[in-house]
């Protein structure tokens, strides 16, 4: 059972989030971060990089849980530019230690692989930050998912294209496919914690924290997790 923790908005939230993070790296200087992109974890990310100015952070490594496939390299929304521009810049991370899933077009038959021994090789995630989908996807894992998945490459729903269809000029724009840590890949960090805020979340929140385990809920794969940690507002709670 995943702890709960409600909380007023998203940025205590936030604030709660980042001291648990700035405390495990000042514990563990090599601490290796789960990223999340989203509009759901930027307040761990702004309170965060207040809290690294006072912390060395040079020897910090972090993968990211996702990227799109076949975007051109730099694009604006590739979550690579993305986690730059959000985590890595503002936390004054080594860009070489910062890791997103290659989409890449060439290298795809691979790239999951490859992710899988990049994490493995740097002793596996510390903490794994997650949002949460509206259709309950945690990474890019939609639902039919299975727990015991690794990094590979997924098509996108028709749903989540429409969700982050904001970002990009036009919703056609929007990549067919991604390349998404698994569930299984989720489920090895050693503490999960699970943010989402807004009524718009309530339903994914309830599925994930008290449905029962399945895939079509994948977000519920969190309950087979010794350590993890629930932290969301009241709207997101709302369905609890
Ligand atoms: C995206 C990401 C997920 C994220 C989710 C929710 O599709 N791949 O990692 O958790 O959608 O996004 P948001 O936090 O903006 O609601």
């Amino acid at each position: 059972m995943a702890e709960i923790v409600i909380l007023p908005d998203a940025d205590a939230a936030g604030s709660l989030v980042a001291r648990e993070i700035a405390a495990l790296i000042a514990r563990t200087p090599d601490a290796v971060l789960g990223l999340a992109t989203g509009s759901t974890p930027l307040p761990v990310y702004r309170a965060l990089a207040r809290l690294v100015a006072d912390l060395d952070v040079s020897r910090v490594r972090g993968f990211a849980l996702d990227e799109y496939v076949g975007l051109e390299p730099g694009h604006p929304e590739s979550y690579r530019a993305v986690i730059t521009r959000e985590v890595v810049e503002p936390l004054g991370l080594d860009p070489d230690r910062v890791r997103t899933p290659d989409g890449a077009l060439e290298g795809i038959a691979h790239a999951g692989a490859d992710y899988e021994r990049a994490i493995t090789e740097a002793g596996g995630v510390d903490l794994q930050i997650l949002g949460i989908g509206s259709d309950g996807h945690i990474g890019f894992n939609e639902p039919g998912s299975s727990f015991a998945s690794l990094t590979r490459v997924k098509t996108l729903t028709a749903q989540t294209r429409r969700d982050n269809a904001r970002f990009f000029a036009s919703p056609g724009d929007v990549p067919m496919h991604c390349i998404t840590q698994g569930l299984g890949t989720i489920l090895r960090a050693r503490h999960l914690v699970l943010l989402a805020f807004g009524e718009g979340k309530a339903a994914a929140v309830a599925g994930a924290v008290e449905g029962p385990l399945s895939a079509s809920v994948p977000g519920s794969a969190i309950q087979l997790h010794p350590h993890a940690t629930v932290v969301i507002d009241e709207a997101a709670a709302s369905a609890l």
